[in-house]
Formats: C-alpha cells, sequence, structure tokens
C-alpha cells in the first residue's frame, strides 16, 4: 500500500547530489580533495546563487566536473584565460587540476564574480586571477598562450571574443557540442579575420568518461590590424 506521506515528501525533496564516479579520482588525482570541496561547495549554495539550475544536482559530476576536467592535459604551463567561467566551468575545475597554470577567469556578472573569488579563497588556490570584465573590454588581460569557454556563443560570435586575448603563436581551446564542425563552417569569415590556422575538432573522454566532450582548437596567427576593429569589408 502507497503512504501518502511518503510520496509528498519523495516529490519535494531536492534532487539528489551525484554520487562522484570512480573516474574523478583518475582525473583529478591528488588534487581530487579541492575538486570535492568545489563539488560539495557547488551543490550547496549553487541553485540559490544562480550558478547551477535545479536539475544540475544529480549530474553536476558527470556533465559538469568530469565534463571541465578532461581538458585539462590540453593545457600547457603558461597563462590560460577562461572567458566566462560562471559557476567555475571549465576555468575553476581546471584551476585545480593543473596548479602549474596561470588561470586568469573572465566573468562580467557580479554575483558570479563574487562566488569565484570566495572559491579561490576557501581552496586555496594560488594560480587564480578572477576579473570582472566583458571580453571585450579585457585587452589588458591579453597576451594569453591558451584562452578556453564554455557554454558561452556559438563559435562565429565567441572568435572575435577569445581570439583578441590570445598572444601571436597561441591556442584557442573552446568546448563545443555535437555541431563543432558545422560551428566552423558558419564561422569562415572569422577563422579568417582573426587568422586562425589548424582549426579542428578533437573528441575527448572516449572510453573514459560516460558522456564523451568536444574542443575545437586553434592556433591564432593574428595581427594587430584584425583586432584594431578594422572593418569587416578588408577581412571577411
Ligand atoms: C551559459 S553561462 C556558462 C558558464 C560556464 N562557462 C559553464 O559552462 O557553466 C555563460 C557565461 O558567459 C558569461 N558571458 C556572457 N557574455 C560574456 C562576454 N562578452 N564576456 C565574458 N563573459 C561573458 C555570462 O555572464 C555567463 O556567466
Amino acid at each position: 500500500m502507497t503512504d501518502h506521506h511518503d510520496d509528498v515528501s519523495r516529490e519535494t525533496l531536492p534532487p539528489a547530489l551525484e554520487a562522484e564516479p570512480a573516474v574523478a579520482a583518475v582525473l583529478f588525482g591528488d588534487t581530487i580533495i579541492r575538486a570535492r570541496r568545489f563539488a560539495a561547495a557547488l551543490a550547496e549554495q549553487g541553485e540559490e546563487r544562480g550558478l547551477i539550475g535545479p536539475l544540475e544536482l544529480p549530474r553536476l559530476w558527470t556533465r559538469h566536473i568530469l565534463n571541465s576536467v578532461i581538458m585539462a592535459p590540453l593545457l600547457r604551463p603558461g597563462r590560460v584565460g577562461d572567458i566566462g567561467t560562471g559557476a567555475g566551468l571549465p576555468g575553476l575545475v581546471l584551476a585545480i587540476a593543473r596548479p602549474d597554470v596561470q588561470f586568469v577567469l573572465i566573468e562580467p556578472m557580479e554575483r558570479r564574480v563574487a562566488w569565484l573569488n570566495e572559491q579561490v579563497g576557501e581552496l586555496g588556490l594560488e594560480n587564480v586571477e578572477v576579473v570582472r570584465a566583458r571580453a571585450e573590454e579585457a585587452k589588458a588581460f591579453g597576451g594569453l598562450d591558451q584562452v578556453t569557454a564554455r557554454a558561452v556563443s556559438a563559435l562565429r560570435t565567441l572568435i572575435p571574443l577569445t581570439a583578441p586575448l590570445a598572444r601571436k603563436g597561441g591556442e584557442l581551446v573552446l568546448m563545443k557540442g555535437i555541431n563543432a564542425e558545422a560551428e566552423i563552417s558558419a564561422a569562415e569569415k572569422q577563422i579568417r579575420r582573426f587568422k586562425l590556422h589548424d582549426v579542428r575538432v578533437e573528441i575527448l573522454g572516449d572510453g573514459v568518461l560516460e558522456e564523451t566532450t568536444r574542443v575545437v582548437r586553434a592556433t591564432v596567427d593574428r595581427d594587430e590590424r584584425a583586432t584594431g576593429g578594422v572593418s569587416r569589408e578588408t577581412f571577411g
């Protein structure tokens, strides 16, 4: 027989946090303790602070944290920028996994910036600078070796936001969904205008994660004219 009160309480319980998948400890190595602390803080405060949706808790590790850390081996020691970090994805997760890399997290929303700064302090991360700005206004933090972004915008609008922040010879490593190839085709003009080379899609996590992820990688060979507001007619 069904107990009505049990049914009601089950319906009103918040969704449970996903148990940590075993592969998390493999991917984070000895940085897993910090990753667990970050996951717990995000699970506890994320919805209330408008960082993640209410449905994300049952997939917080798989869909968000592992999906971010899977990029960690693509980063080289140097300065890496993450544009539109939001709750910390992928930038803060990568900073946890790669203490040998310096990160600049660029995010315009005040409450997200407050969250990121708090987490940097709580986790004792010494390799992170949080900048409150839109990417278009963050040129002073440019000259980056690599630039990442996840779920910010389609490639044709994301390239003009990210490429100007990379140094000449630097790299874009942009997380993309299943339509990555189509986004590259749609961004043909921007790829030319910002002098991107070796533009390619890589699939990450095959055989490791339940859900693979895609990144668009490209080398930036820009010159100053291409980022100085020169009209589309010149380059497009
Ligand atoms: C959909 S959220 C994604 C957040 C996070 N990267 C993730 O994967 O969960 C997009 C984020 O990009 C930020 N954003 C939007 N336009 C931006 C811009 N021009 N420069 C930098 N960040 C931007 C927003 O404030 C927001 O935090």
